[in-house]
């Protein structure tokens, strides 16, 4: 069956099996290796994108659900304003060491600066909650949102 999205900000269709999972179709239908695939059992948060604006965990959507939906992976976020130097100050290999979660980190963040462009700490962990990350206690994730949206405060 065919599923129409826009994706990344471009109208994309694809021939997709009925029980095929968003995540797979992104990554070998539409080869967007930006969207991570670790445990797919909708647990490590690796696959999150924003779908229709929301953070989803693309492992746990049917492809057919997000036919006529604007899928945006951590590649066509928007990359200016504040969101862009949220995003420029968690890319640091000192934020995150070996970027494995770097994606999901960066969706969920942008979904959570989109809502709330000026989020407290307690804010920007409780929207990471869901998202692994195997090298860091967030400690770092945290303090680089904050300071980033600080520094471009003033
Ligand atoms: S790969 Fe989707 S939540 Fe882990
Ligand atoms: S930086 Fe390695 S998993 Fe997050």
């Amino acid at each position: 069956m065919e599923v129409s999205l826009t994706l990344n900000g471009s109208p994309r269709t694809v021939d997709v099996a009925p029980r095929s999972l968003l995540a797979q179709v992104l990554r070998d239908d539409c080869g967007l290796d930006d969207v991570r695939l670790d445990c797919e059992t909708s647990t490590c948060g690796a696959c999150t994108v924003l779908l229709d604006g929301d953070a989803v965990k693309s492992c746990a959507v049917l492809a057919p659900m997000a036919d006529g939906s604007e899928v945006t992976t951590v590649s066509g976020l928007p990359r200016h304003d504040r969101l862009g130097a949220v995003l420029s100050a968690i890319e640091s290999p000192d934020v995150l060491p070996c970027g494995e979660c770097l994606p999901a980190v960066s969706v969920v963040t942008a979904a959570l600066v989109q809502s709330r462009p000026d989020p407290s700490a307690r804010e920007v962990a409780r929207a990471l909650s869901g998202t692994v990350c195997r090298c860091t206690g967030y400690a770092s994730v945290v303090d680089a949102v904050v300071a980033a949206r600080t520094t471009e405060a003033t």
